[in-house]
């Protein structure tokens, strides 16, 4: 039996090697299709790989009569209607490990931007303009980071935050005292966390709970000039009111790499100079590109030949 793959995303060449090897398959990639051009060839195909552009809404799952299996390569998949996918018998498999690292070193990155004002100066610099003055910033040894989130990424931050002697406090549900212990870091409710911390990271999938979840009522329980990174999901922090936090001088700076709507590039919060922004790298990275798109690939072909997934 053959079958038809879509990658509607741009996918590592390297890492979807285990397709390319399979005998039994034939690969379309094309990642430039709109949502129109989507919905009326979806059904031509067994499979469809995509990483966070594509959205797979229940419109194109009704016309995706053929599909089998949708693979997301990546861990969130909040752009994927998993009700109706679950309805239509479509099975989702995710890659839940292959970015962990690189999401943990770009929030790393992002705090340290933040606190050392690099992207503004930089910015600065290169406008002809020598300004010390300006970007001083503040040390991260000592100061307290506040996790929402510890799970992989959440941890990995953890781990990294200590490396720069920062007191590190998380908070997540599932959280239990052994686990803060043998990390060593201390852990509390979501009010305690982001009332104690002078940065805090957001590390949660984007869940009815979690939208929203750092909103004006959030940021009026904070420190005066915290600063605030996301690199999970757009849509955990409320970013009307992160605006107004901003402007009140109640919060610093805030790094973004995810956001209510993407592409984000026209808001009223790029043109805060208290912003750092990137166009959600968090996973890019050869390795990570690499690691999630041979976990996908994997799991696609195994299911297409009836055998088991790892990460249904
Ligand atoms: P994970 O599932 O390992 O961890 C998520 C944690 O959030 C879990 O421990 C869970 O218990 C916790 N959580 C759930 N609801 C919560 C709540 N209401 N309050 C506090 N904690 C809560 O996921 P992960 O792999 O660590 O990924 C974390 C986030 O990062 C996801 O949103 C994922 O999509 C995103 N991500 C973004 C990028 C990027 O490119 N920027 C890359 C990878 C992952
Ligand atoms: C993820 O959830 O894995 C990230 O958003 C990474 C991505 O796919 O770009």
């Amino acid at each position: 039996m053959s079958f038809k793959i879509l990658i509607s995303d741009p996918l590592s060449e390297e890492g979807i090697y285990p397709l390319r090897q399979a005998n039994n398959v034939n690969i379309v990639m094309d990642t430039s299709l709109s949502a129109e051009q989507l919905e009326e060839r979806i059904h031509e195909f067994d499979a469809l790989l995509v990483r966070s552009q594509t959205q797979v809404t229940r419109s194109l799952i009704s016309k995706a009569t053929n599909l089998k299996i949708i693979g997301r390569a990546g861990v969130g998949v909040d752009n994927i209607d998993l009700d109706a996918a679950t309805e239509h018998g479509i099975i989702v498999v995710n890659a839940p490990n292959g970015n962990t690292n690189s999401a943990a070193e770009h929030t790393m990155a992002m705090l340290m931007a933040l606190s050392r004002n690099i992207p503004q100066a930089y910015h600065a610099l290169k406008n002809q303009k020598w300004d010390r003055k300006k970007y001083v910033g503040v040390e991260l040894k000592n100061k307290t980071l506040g996790i929402v989130g510890l799970g992989r990424i959440g941890v990995e931050v953890a781990t990294r935050a200590k490396g720069q002697r920062m007191n590190v406090i998380a908070f997540d549900p599932f959280l239990t005292e052994e686990k803060a212990e043998k990390l060593g870091i201390g852990y509390g409710t979501f009010e305690e966390v982001i009332k104690q911390a002078d940065f805090i990271t957001v590390h949660t999938p984007l869940l009815k709970e979690t939208r929203h979840m750092i909103n004006a009522q959030a940021f009026s329980l904070m420190k005066d000039g915290v600063q605030i990174i996301n690199c999970a999901r757009g849509g955990i922090i409320d970013e009307d009111a992160l605006y107004d936090a901003i402007l009140s001088g109640k919060v610093a700076g805030a790094a973004l790499d995810v956001f209510e709507q993407e592409p984000f590039m026209d808001h009223k919060l790029l043109e805060l100079p208290e912003v750092v922004a990137t166009p959600h790298l968090g996973a890019s990275t050869v390795e990570a590109q690499e690691s999630v798109a041979i976990d996908v690939s994997h799991d696609v072909i195994s299911f297409l030949n009836g055998d088991m997934v790892k990460n249904p």
